[in-house]
Order: structure tokens, then sequence, then C-alpha cells
């Protein structure tokens, strides 16, 4: 079979899922060819083989990249610097630093800024008839969250969160002129700028004890700033519009979460797994290898479909409906092994807390117009979902 799985049309309608289904169905193993991607790939789908690339013991690293696009030729110019693309006693060092700023324990403080951001999420959707929470709702929260991580000052978090939202798909109209690429561009000459500043005056954030530590360039710190930045803002801006896309698809929802607030933290796993925002991973073979009777050669790359994996029937039964109880669940959202999400904690006290609010407040969530899905095989995620909500 020849089918290039790096092309992003594919992942437009949601035939994805029939697509990945037949392919979990007959365990396949699909190599596609170099073509939108500068070298081939092999693809892996089912649970089991997913699950099997990203185990600790595995011979595949992530240094000449994670995602489609690896090119054999030449190493990601982040690997061996960037912690989601660095292996070892260097991931092991960034993982030791940043681990402690995206930990459980910052929870607590973290959580004023939490209860704010859904406070306004709340009142945007009670001023409006109809809002597109893709553009407007979902990049809200992990933008802030990321700003608090990275220590940026109140004063400037406004404008930050705007060109975030803008560099990653919610199209501000303050920006018109800008592409999202220059927005990026942008947040970078700021981190830059940042930095210089916190060298002058360190703080208690994640720049300062990045530069504390003595061991990164400036560099150094300004790229894993930027790992945090996309890794806190391009998924979970999908999982929190997800949930409004669950509680319309679902209508049922809203009420079984407002009569049993203990159903929280299972609801939570279970929108990561039925939204699974990081479509894939990306891995080459140290050495030759067998991943579920196929052999892989040193030097090829696989990419590990964790979205597919994630509605793997034979591991979640009806995996199509959204469960607020299921049990167990085993989902990979969040990656397994050595890179497993660092941000998976707070990940989890941003939705947390929408799940715990919005049925409290909201009665139903209903269609104001088509869902519409990003032309992308890296983030499933929405482009659009415009949506009226109707309060208790
Ligand atoms: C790694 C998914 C939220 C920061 C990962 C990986 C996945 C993932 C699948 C593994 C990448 C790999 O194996 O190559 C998600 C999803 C999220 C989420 C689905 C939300 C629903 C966050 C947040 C932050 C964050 C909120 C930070 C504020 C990171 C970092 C890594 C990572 C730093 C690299 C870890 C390492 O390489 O050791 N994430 N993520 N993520 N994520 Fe997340």
């Amino acid at each position: 079979m020849t089918i290039d799985l790096a092309n992003p049309d594919l992942y437009t309608t949601e035939a994805r899922f029939e697509m990945w289904r037949e392919y979990v169905a007959a365990d396949a193993k699909i190599w596609s060819e170099p073509g939108l991607s500068p070298s081939g790939f092999w693809s892996v789908f089912s649970h089991r083989d997913v699950s099997a690339v990203l185990s600790p013991k595995a011979p595949f690293t992530s240094e000449y990249g994670m995602m489609i696009g690896f090119d054999a030729e030449h190493r990601d110019s982040s690997g061996g610097r960037m912690l989601v693309v660095s292996e070892g006693g260097w991931h092991a060092a960034l993982k030791k630093l940043i681990g402690p700023f995206l930990s459980r324990l910052r929870a607590p403080e973290l959580e004023s800024v939490l209860r704010r951001e859904v406070d306004e999420i709340i009142e945007r959707l009670r001023s409006a008839d109809s809002t597109d929470v893709a553009l407007e709702i979902g990049p809200r929260l992990p933008a802030s969250i990321v700003c608090e991580v990275i220590g940026v000052p109140i004063g400037e978090r406004e404008q930050l969160i705007e060109l975030t939202n803008h560099a990653f798909g919610g199209e501000e109209s303050s920006f018109d002129k800008m592409t999202p690429a220059e927005a990026h561009t942008e947040i970078l000459f700021y981190f830059h700028e940042l930095i210089e500043r916190r060298q002058r005056e360190p703080g208690t954030d994640l720049v300062s004890a990045m530069l504390a530590d003595g061991q990164l360039s400036t560099e150094d710190v300004l790229i894993n700033c930027d790992n945090v930045l996309i890794g806190g803002n391009e998924t979970t801006r999908h999982a929190v519009t997800g949930a409004f896309h669950a509680f319309q698809s679902f209508p049922g929802l809203l009420d079984a979460l407002h009569a049993d607030p203990e159903l929280t933290d299972r609801a939570v796993e279970e929108l990561v797994r039925w939204t699974s925002p990081a479509a894939h991973v990306l891995r080459v073979a140290t050495e030759d290898c067998v991943i579920g009777g196929q052999p892989i050669r040193k030097g090829q790359a696989v990419v590990a479909w964790l979205s597919a994996a994630n509605r793997d029937e034979g591991v979640f039964p009806d995996p199509h409906t959204f469960r607020p109880d299921r049990t167990p669940n085993r989902h990979l959202g969040f990656g397994t092994g050595p890179h497993h999400c660092l941000g998976a904690a707070l990940a989890r006290v941003e939705l947390r807390e929408l799940l715990r609010r919005l049925p409290a407040e909201a009665r139903a969530v209903g269609p104001r117009g088509p869902v519409s899905w990003l032309r992308s095989n890296l983030v499933q995620g929405y482009r659009s979902l415009p949506v009226a909500v109707e309060w208790r």
C-alpha cells in the first residue's frame, strides 16, 4: 500500500477515524515514501505498537526531530538542546530543571490565575449569542498559564497572549498584517528581551532558574522557553475547545458532570483521549529492531499515531463515545516513556477547572455552524467551532 500519511488533507474530516480504525484492525505498519516529508517513514497505529515505539527500552531517538518533516540528512537544529528533542544526560538535566515549574506542586499557586481565566471565559460566552470557541476561548487559558510559568510580568501578558493566539491559529484581528510565523518570531524576540532582563534582575521564574543553572547558553534558554510555549499552547487549546465539542456531541454530559463532580478527574482523562491533540510523535531507530512484527532498519523513522491508538477499539470499547467514567483509561494522549508530557499535571488542572465550572453554569452547548478541523498532520484540532450556550 502506498499512501503519504504526511498529507495534511487526510486530517481535515472525520473520515480519518475510519482510516485509523481500518489500520488498527489490520494491524497495519505503513511505509510512506519521501513526499511532503523529505525522508520516508514507517507509521504504526495500534495502542500496542505505539506503546512499543515509545517504551523506555526501545532503541529510538528524538534527536533528529519528533514530528513528520524529519530529514535524515539534516538533524533538527534544536536536536540535543531542546528538551523534547534531546536524550540521555542532557534530557535528564533539562527535565530536572524545568519539571518543578510544571509540576502538580505549582497547581495551588496557579489556582487564582485559572479561576480568573475561567471566569473570563464564562463572561465572554454569556455576553455573546454565538462564540467560535476555537478562536476566542480555546487559546486563552493555556496561554495565560504558560505566561505564568515562564514568568512574563502581568502588564506584558495580554499582548503576549494575543501574539500566542495569532501564532498558533487564533488569527487575532489586531495582528492582521502579521503571519502566524512572524507572530512566533515576535514572541521569540520578546523572550530574548525577557532573558536579558532576568540576567540583570533574577526572579523566581523558569527563565531565571534556567539562567542560574549555568549550563545553558542564552540560546538554550530561548529554545526551551519555546518548547514550553509550544507544548503548552498548541495542544491544550484544542483540548479546551474539544470540551465544548464533547458537550455539543453528547448532550447528557453536562448534566452528568453537574450531578456528580467526582467524575471530573476521569472526564479530564477522557477529554485528553477523545481529543488527542498531539496526533503523532516521531522517532528514529538507533539500531535495527522489530516493532509489531515489522523490521525497522537503523536510521529509519517511525511515526507513532497517538490519535489512532487512542481510538483503538481493542483497548477502548466504543472508542468514539465520550464516556466521562471510562475506567481503565490507559490513553496515550500525553505520550509515554521518557518524553511523557512534562506539562501533563498543568494541563490536567486547567482542564479540571473548566470541566468543574462549566457544567455548574451551562445547561447545554449547541452548534452555531459546522465544526472545521485544522489542516495538520501534527495537531488534531479545531479551526472553528461556533457554539451557543444555554445557561442554568
Ligand atoms: C511533551 C501532549 C500540555 C509541555 C509532550 C508529548 C505529548 C504531549 C504527546 C510527548 C512528545 C514526545 O514524545 O515526543 C500534550 C497534550 C497536552 C499537553 C495532549 C494538553 C492536553 C502541555 C503543557 C505544557 C507541556 C500545558 C507546558 C506548559 C510539554 C513539554 C514536553 C511535552 C515541555 C517535553 C517533555 C520531554 O521531552 O521530556 N506533550 N501536552 N505540555 N509537553 Fe505536553
